[in-house]
């Protein structure tokens, strides 16, 4: 039995806030994101993206307000919210001096899979992540596309209803970023939810909803048409530039 009424919403934000001393890094956020959605969750550098992530995940305290990820209370369910969830951090978090299989081996255990259920997942996710050649590979050898793939497969690998990436896609290629995306795509016309931060304006289209988030709160908050129409933008980049102020 869920705790909460939250069903159909993949995360709920309740005035969640983070300070840190006297900085508020996070100010009283309010989200709702529904379950099978891509949110993609914009803003500039230091606006609290990464900080409201970290907390979603159980990782950080919040220190007001609440959370619920899958219907669960981050504030006494952090445990049970970290097996539904897929974390891709914001800095590569994998082993370098592992191999692909290793580091997808290793970190099934930390999910709790068995031998045989790693085996299968990490044929099947090599495949999918067109990783199969790259098997292995010392994880710290290869092309930064690879490795984000890579992570993409690691946060996947236990099935979780819903993704957290924090710009998955900083600096590789727009090939490498398209094909990143085509993956975004497929995991989510399976049902997961994915929120995802990133910097670059032709991603933030690819969301079916976005928000806009400056100095700790969501400026904006809808689809990129609508937040183009609202705010007369000729693009997103346009849109970013007008909400984020220069
Ligand atoms: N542990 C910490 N202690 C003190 N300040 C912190 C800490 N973590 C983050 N901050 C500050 O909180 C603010 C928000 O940081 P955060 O990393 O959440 O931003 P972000 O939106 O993810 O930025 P970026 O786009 O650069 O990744 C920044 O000013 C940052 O310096
Ligand atoms: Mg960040």
């Amino acid at each position: 039995m869920r705790p909460t009424t939250e069903s159909g919403l993949a995360v709920r934000a309740h005035h969640l806030s983070r300070r840190f001393g006297d900085f508020t890094a996070v100010d009283s956020l309010d989200l709702d994101v529904e379950a099978g959605e891509i949110f993609g969750f914009l803003g500039a550098n230091g606006a609290g993206k990464t900080t409201a992530i970290r907390m979603l995940c159980g990782l950080l305290a919040p220190s007001a307000g609440e959370a619920w990820v899958d219907g669960l209370p981050i504030s006494t369910h952090g445990e049970a919210v970290k097996r539904r969830i897929g974390y891709m951090s914001q800095r590569f978090g994998l082993y370098d001096d592992l191999r692909v299989g290793e580091n997808l081996e290793f970190y099934g255990g930390i999910y709790g899979l068995d031998s045989a259920a790693i085996k299968a997942r990490r044929g099947e996710l090599l495949e999918r992540l067109d990783l199969s050649q790259a098997l292995d590979r010392p994880t710290g050898s290869l092309p930064l596309g690879y490795k984000q793939r890579l992570a993409l497969g690691v946060a996947l690998l236990h099935r979780p209803p819903i993704l957290f990436l924090d710009e998955p896609t900083g600096g590789v290629d727009p090939v490498a970023r398209r094909a990143f995306w085509d993956l975004i795509y497929e995991v989510a016309a399976e049902g997961t939810t994915v929120f995802v931060t990133t910097h670059y304006m032709d991603e933030a289209e690819y969301c079916g909803r976005v928000s806009i988030m400056v100095a700790g709160r969501i400026q904006a908050l809808g689809t990129p048409a609508s937040l183009k129409a609202e705010h007369g933008a000729r693009d997103m980049q346009d849109l970013f530039l007008k909400v984020v102020g220069t």
